[in-house]
C-alpha cells in the first residue's frame, strides 16, 4: 500500500477526514522511529490501564485475559525484532493497539477507554526516565564505591594541590578522590530528587480534561508504583519540566565528569605525569608510536556539551506553550534519550577506569615538592610566634624569592638562611616545611590530612552502604 491510499482502519482516528494524509506529512509527523524505544514501558502501562478496567467491568474476565495474552505476545515480537513497526502508524503506541487488535480482535478496541495518547505518553516517559535514573544511580554508586578504594588507598599519597593552575599546598590524593565523590553524591541526590517529583501518574487525565468513566486511578498508580494520581488533568499532559529537572541533573553530573576528564588529561599528560589511564581506555596513533591518548576522558568532556545542548533544547521547547497538550511535546524525546545514552555510557566508563587508574606517587611528590606548596606553612609557623599574618606572608615571600633565586625550595635552605629573614625561626621550622607536616597539620574535618581522609572513608562508606 502506497503512503497516499491509507484507508481509514490504518490510522486509528481516520473517520473524520476527507483526504488521506500527505505521505511527506506522514514521515514528518512519525515518531516511531523513536519513541519505540518507549515500547516496553508503554505495555506495562496498557497493563495496569487493562486490569483496572476490570475492576471498573469496564472489561470482562475474557477481554483481559486476551489482553494480557496479546500484549505478551507482542512483547516477544518487539524482543525477537519481528514486530511490524509501521510509519503509517505514527508513534509506538497506536503501533502496539492496532497490533493488538490484528491479533485478538475486538477487546483490543476496548483498551483505549478513558485514554488518551497524550496522558499514555506522559506516563510511558515517567516510567522510562524513572528506571533509567535509577541506573544512572547505581552507576554512580559504583564509582563512589570506586572512588573510596582508591581514597583509602592513597589516603598519605602527596601530590600538589592547585589554584589558578599554580602549584598551591600540598594535598593528598586521597583528599581529592572524594571531592570527586562529594560531586557525584550531590548528582545521585539531585537524580533522587527528580525521580521522586516526577513519580506521580498521568492515567486518567485523558487528552485533557479527565474522562467521564469512573477510572480507579489510585489503583492504577498502586499497579504501576506511582506515588499517587496527578491531582490536575491538564498538567498532568502538558508539562515536561520533570523531562527538563532530569536534563538538568544530567547536565551537572556531565559537568563534573568534564572536570574530572579534564585532571586526567592533565595528569596522564607527559608534563605531569602523575598517573596511568588503563590501557584499555587509550588508544595510540597512526602515526606517532609514542603516544597513548586519553581518548575516553576526553570523548566525555566533548560529550556534556550534547547534554548541555539538549537541556536548552528542552527548555526552548516548553517555553510558552499554552495549556494543554501540544504536538510540541513529541520532540522531547531525542534529546532526552540522547540524554541518557550519553549520562549512562559516560558512568558507566569512569565508574570502571577511575577506580582502575596507575598512580605516580614519586611524579606527584616531586611536583609538590618544587612548587614552594609549602610557603603557607612557614608563615602560619610564624604566626604561631606572634608575627601578625600579614607580616609573616611579607616574610616568606621574601624567603621565597631568595630560594627562587638560588633555584632551590624553602627546605633546602640552611637554618641561618632562613633566620637572615626572621629570628623567631628556629630548628622545629623544618617540620612544617616538609610534605607530610604540611599535610598532617591540616587535621581538621573536611581537611587534607590522611587522618581525616581515613575517618572520611569509612564515614563515606557507611553512607552509601554496600548496596
Ligand atoms: N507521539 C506523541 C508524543 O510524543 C504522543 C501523543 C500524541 N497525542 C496527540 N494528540 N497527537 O507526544
Amino acid at each position: 500500500m502506497s503512503h497516499n491510499d491509507s484507508d481509514s482502519d490504518d490510522r486509528l482516528w481516520g473517520g473524520r477526514f476527507q483526504e488521506p494524509t500527505d505521505a511527506f506529512v506522514q514521515a514528518f509527523t512519525a515518531s516511531v522511529d523513536f519513541d519505540r524505544r518507549l515500547a516496553e514501558v508503554d505495555i506495562e502501562g496498557s497493563l495496569a490501564h487493562a486490569r483496572m478496567l476490570r475492576r471498573i467491568a469496564v472489561l470482562d474476565d475474557d477481554e483481559l485475559s486476551a489482553i494480557e495474552k496479546g500484549l505478551q505476545q507482542i512483547r516477544e515480537e518487539i524482543a525477537a525484532g519481528d514486530f511490524p513497526w509501521s510509519v503509517e502508524r505514527e508513534d509506538v503506541h497506536m503501533n502496539i493497539e492496532a497490533r493488538l487488535t490484528a491479533l485478538i480482535g475486538d477487546a483490543g478496541k476496548k483498551l483505549h477507554t478513558g485514554r488518551s495518547r497524550n496522558d499514555q505518553i506522559a506516563t510511558d516517559i515517567r516510567l522510562y526516565l524513572r528506571r533509567e535514573i535509577a541506573r544512572a544511580q547505581e552507576l554512580i554508586r559504583d564509582f563512589q564505591r570506586g572512588l573510596l578504594d582508591l581514597a583509602e588507598h592513597h589516603a598519605d599519597t602527596i601530590l600538589p594541590g592547585f589554584t589558578h593552575l599554580q602549584v598551591a599546598q600540598p594535598i593528598t590524593f586521597g583528599h581529592h578522590m572524594l571531592a570527586w565523590f562529594e560531586m557525584l553524591e550531590r548528582d545521585h541526590g539531585r537524580l533522587s530528587d527528580c525521580a521522586d517529583r516526577m513519580n506521580v501518574m498521568p492515567l486518567g487525565a485523558a487528552a485533557l480534561a479527565g474522562t467521564s468513566y469512573p477510572l480507579d486511578r489510585a489503583y492504577t498508580a498502586e499497579l504501576l508504583g506511582f506515588s499517587m494520581p496527578a491531582r490536575n488533568s491538564l498538567d498532568a499532559v502538558s508539562d515536561r519540566d520533570f523531562a527538563i529537572e532530569f536534563s538538568a541533573a544530567a547536565a551537572l553530573v556531565m559537568m563534573h565528569l568534564s572536570r574530572m576528564a579534564e585532571e586526567l588529561v592533565l595528569w596522564s599528560s607527559a608534563q605531569f605525569d602523575f598517573i596511568r589511564l588503563p590501557d584499555r581506555y587509550c588508544t595510540g596513533s597512526s602515526i606517532m608510536p609514542q603516544k597513548k591518548n586519553p581518548d575516553v576522558p576526553e570523548l566525555v568532556r566533548g560529550k556534556s556539551g550534547r547534554v548541555f545542548g539538549h537541556l536548552v533544547s528542552l527548555l526552548t521547547l516548553m517555553k510558552s506553550q499554552p495549556l494543554a497538550y501540544n504536538k510540541d511535546n513529541q520532540e522531547d524525546k531525542e534529546p532526552l534519550f540522547d540524554t541518557l545514552d550519553t549520562l549512562l555510557g559516560s558512568l558507566r566508563a569512569f565508574a570502571d577506569m577511575v577506580p582502575n587508574l596507575e598512580v605516580n606517587a614519586d611524579a606527584m611528590r616531586e611536583a609538590a615538592r618544587r612548587g614552594f606548596a609549602t610557603a603557607t606553612d612557614l608563615a602560619d609557623y610564624l604566626v604561631k610566634r606572634g608575627l601578625p599574618f600579614r607580616d609573616a606572608h611579607e616574610v616568606v615571600g621574601k624567603a621565597v624569592a631568595h630560594a627562587l633565586n638560588k633555584g632551590c625550595d624553602l627546605s633546602d635552605l640552611d637554618l641561618a638562611e632562613l633566620q637572615s629573614f626572621d629570628s623567631r625561626i628556629g630548628e622545629d621550622v623544618f617540620e612544617v616545611l616538609t610534605l607530610e607536616g604540611s599535610v598532617n597539620a591540616r587535621d581538621i574535618t573536611g581537611g587534607t590530612a590522611p587522618r581525616q581522609v581515613r575517618l572520611q572513608v569509612a564515614q563515606l562508606r557507611e553512607l552509601i552502604g554496600t548496596g
